[in-house]
């Protein structure tokens, strides 16, 4: 039995990586896809329907939430995967970097969880999965901007999280926290190394697992939160970190 069979998924950040590997599953086990993503292009040879959406822009948020109910009627599970890692200590970030990276990863999550709530509770329910980090549990010295996005979107995901669940609507909303997964945005970081051998080895040691994940791991924790198998799980977050903050 597919575990999303008769589910209407919107995914963001659906033309790579995480959200990509998200929609392939989702589609796999029965859902009917909405693939989102700023980069249009990267979303041929998805299953579903395409949607350019700008996660930051909430004219284009409004419109896929109209398009996917003209499309499908409502719906069921957003994902919130649209993602930048923008690398910068506090001595050396931009502001301009800190409200880039603030604006996709915590303003789109906002404006996505708004979006969904707002449809949701008129369709009888559903489940939002927003992809913080594990440097949204914990800091990271080089990525001043990104852990505060990230944190954001934590703190962000329980709120909504209790919200829905006082106001009675059937919507839950928790986050997943990967660590280090093998999509383009980890290659372009080890691409930016001096040396990226040493870096790629120094994670998989710091990583009690011993490995890097992969975007299968993550759109596998993903597929349990957006499933009704979490039906009583919701504000929670769920690290797919292979034991790297459980120390
Ligand atoms: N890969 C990792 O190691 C890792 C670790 C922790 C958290 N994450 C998070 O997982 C999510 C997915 O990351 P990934 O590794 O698949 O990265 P990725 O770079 O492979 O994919 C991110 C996608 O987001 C899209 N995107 C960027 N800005 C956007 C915008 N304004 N509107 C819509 N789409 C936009 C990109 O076009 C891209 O398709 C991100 O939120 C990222 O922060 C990734």
């Amino acid at each position: 039995m597919a575990r999303l069979q008769g589910k209407i998924a919107l995914i963001t950040g659906a033309a790579s990586g995480i959200g990509r590997e998200t929609a392939l599953l989702f589609a796999a086990e029965g859902a009917a896809i909405m693939a989102s993503d700023v980069d249009e292009a990267g979303l041929a040879g998805l299953p579903g329907r395409a949607v350019k959406l700008d996660v930051t822009s909430e004219a284009d948020w409004q419109a896929a939430f109209v398009e996917a109910r003209a499309a499908f009627g409502r719906v069921d599970i957003l994902v919130n995967a649209a993602g930048i890692a923008i690398g910068g200590a506090i001595e050396n970030a931009t502001l301009a970097d800190w409200r880039r990276t603030m604006a996709v990863n915590a303003e789109g999550t906002f404006l996505g969880c708004r979006e969904a709530v707002r449809s949701m509770r008129e369709s009888g329910g559903g489940a939002i999965v927003n992809i913080s980090s594990a440097a949204g549990l914990v800091g990271d010295p080089k990525l001043a901007a990104y852990c505060a996005s990230k944190g954001a979107v934590r703190l962000l995901t329980k709120s909504v999280a209790l919200h829905c669940a006082r106001a009675g609507y059937r919507i839950r909303c928790n986050s997943v926290h990967p660590s280090f997964a093998e999509t383009p945005m980890l290659e372009r970081m080890f691409a930016r190394a001096s040396d990226p051998e040493k870096l790629r080895a120094g994670l998989i040691r710091a990583t009690p697992l011993g490995r890097l994940g992969s975007a299968g791991d993550v759109a596998g924790a993903i597929l349990y939160l957006a499933s009704d198998e979490a039906a009583f799980i919701t504000g929670a977050e769920l690290a797919v970190d292979g034991g790297l903050t459980a120390a």
